[in-house]
């Protein structure tokens, strides 16, 4: 606040830091999926009146890590393996729904792998509900009484509503990470690239120094084989060097898109001064190579031809799945398509369809709401 009247009313200033840390602190624990989690297991027993909670977590496709528990006595929960169809939690993972027992260690509507940890821990009726968001499981809120007991409904929509908030916290947390991987393997790439131009650089004239050198003194002169030593010195310095630039330029097959859209991105803005935005939803699968060059070309041409015909002041790239595929959006705010007529016949946009087919994908070019031209690309997965 500038006015007076509202400088008056400033909190005082270790107060506004107190608070700003505080929430920098909750912005944190959302990003890092296992303080979410904590988070909200923390709150089920408050909010849903069960006695004791946990959750289960994936650890690959087909099963769950019990962790996070609260109000627990012993330690036989915590680290335990649920394979899907196994006790309550691992029905739950088949039959995607909430699911509770009055008395988990005598129901015979599941397994008994995990009765003596039942018993171990004075556990009686439990619930279960899966951690969904979009059809994909983040994993098994639990609620259990020490007793034999029924559920309300109202606890079951408690636990769902933990659930969903669970959910969300995890996909918050997996985007976040997946940014960050994207951030350092561009990084490696930047890296790669600047060594290449020096210090390969730098190699190459070095050996070609040495030859030069040779060639000028008489064959028969004492340094010739000195000066060989380390012309091929230099030779395998220069190999070493790419293998190296090799392994720091290629990302993982799960970041090579967004590394690679990323790069783009940013060299368009920084060379054109127009910003450009990238959306990634991150679960978008993993593709092949050549799907993957496919979209990359298709970007790197839409971008071009922003720069070239658009006047725009801004573009996002969108990626996200579509059809069974991927599909990336590039969408300008500039002057839009030329009249039918006054189009000229470029090969750029053909040829980026012709890519994508090649593919099995397509491309699509259309005039969107502010005017500016958006061109779909998309690809099979
Ligand atoms: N983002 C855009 N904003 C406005 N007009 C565009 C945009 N993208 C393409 N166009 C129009 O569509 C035409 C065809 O684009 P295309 O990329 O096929 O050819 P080009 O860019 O003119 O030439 P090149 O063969 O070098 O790509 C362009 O000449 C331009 O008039
Ligand atoms: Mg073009």
């Amino acid at each position: 606040m500038t006015d007076e009247a509202g400088r008056g009313r400033e909190r005082p200033l270790p107060n506004a830091l107190f608070e700003l840390t505080e929430g920098y602190g909750q912005i944190l624990g959302l990003l890092d999926q296992s303080i979410a989690m904590h988070r909200v297991v923390d709150d089920v027993p408050e909010i849903s009146g069960v006695d004791v909670a946990w959750v289960g977590e994936p650890d690959g496709a087909d099963r769950i890590v019990l962790g996070h528990t609260v109000n627990t006595r012993t330690p036989a929960v915590n680290g335990l393996v649920v394979p899907s169809g196994c006790g309550l939690g691992g029905q739950v993972m088949l039959q995607r729904r909430p699911l509770w027992v009055s008395d988990y260690r005598s129901s015979d509507t599941i397994t008994h792998h995990f009765k003596a940890q039942a018993e171990t821990e004075g556990l009686g009726a439990m619930i279960a509900v899966p951690v969904m968001h979009e059809g994909r499981l983040f994993g098994v809120l639990y609620g259990s009484n020490r007793e034999t007991s029924t559920f309300s409904d109202r606890t079951t929509r408690a636990l769902e509503q933990a659930a969903s908030r669970a959910a969300a916290a995890a996909v918050v947390a997996e985007r976040a990470r997946h940014a960050a991987e994207v951030a350092v393997h561009e990084e490696r790439r930047r890296l790669a690239l600047e060594l290449h131009d020096t210090m390969g650089a730098m190699l190459f004239s070095l050996g070609a120094g040495i030859r030069t050198l040779a060639d000028e003194l008489p064959p028969e002169d004492a340094v010739q084989a000195r000066l060989s030593d380390l012309e091929e010195q230099a030779v395998q310095a220069a190999a070493a060097l790419r293998v190296s630039l090799y392994a720091l330029n290629a990302p993982p097959e799960q970041v090579a898109l967004g590394v690679a859209l990323r790069g783009d991105c940013r060299a368009f803005q920084e060379r054109t001064g127009v910003i450009a935005r990238l959306i990634i939803v991150t679960e978008v699968p993993v593709l092949a190579a050549a799907p993957v060059k496919a979209l990359t070309n298709a970007i790197r041409e839409a971008l071009l031809n922003v720069e070239k015909h658009a006047r725009a002041r801004s573009v996002v790239v969108s990626v996200f799945t579509l059809s069974g595929g991927v599909c990336v959006t590039i969408a300008d705010d500039g002057v839009g398509l030329p009249p039918v007529e006054g189009h000229s016949r470029g090969l750029g946009l053909s040829a980026m369809s012709e890519r994508l087919e090649r593919v099995g994908g397509k491309a699509h070019i259309l005039r969107n709401e502010d005017g500016g031209v958006t061109v779909q690309a998309w690809v099979p997965a």
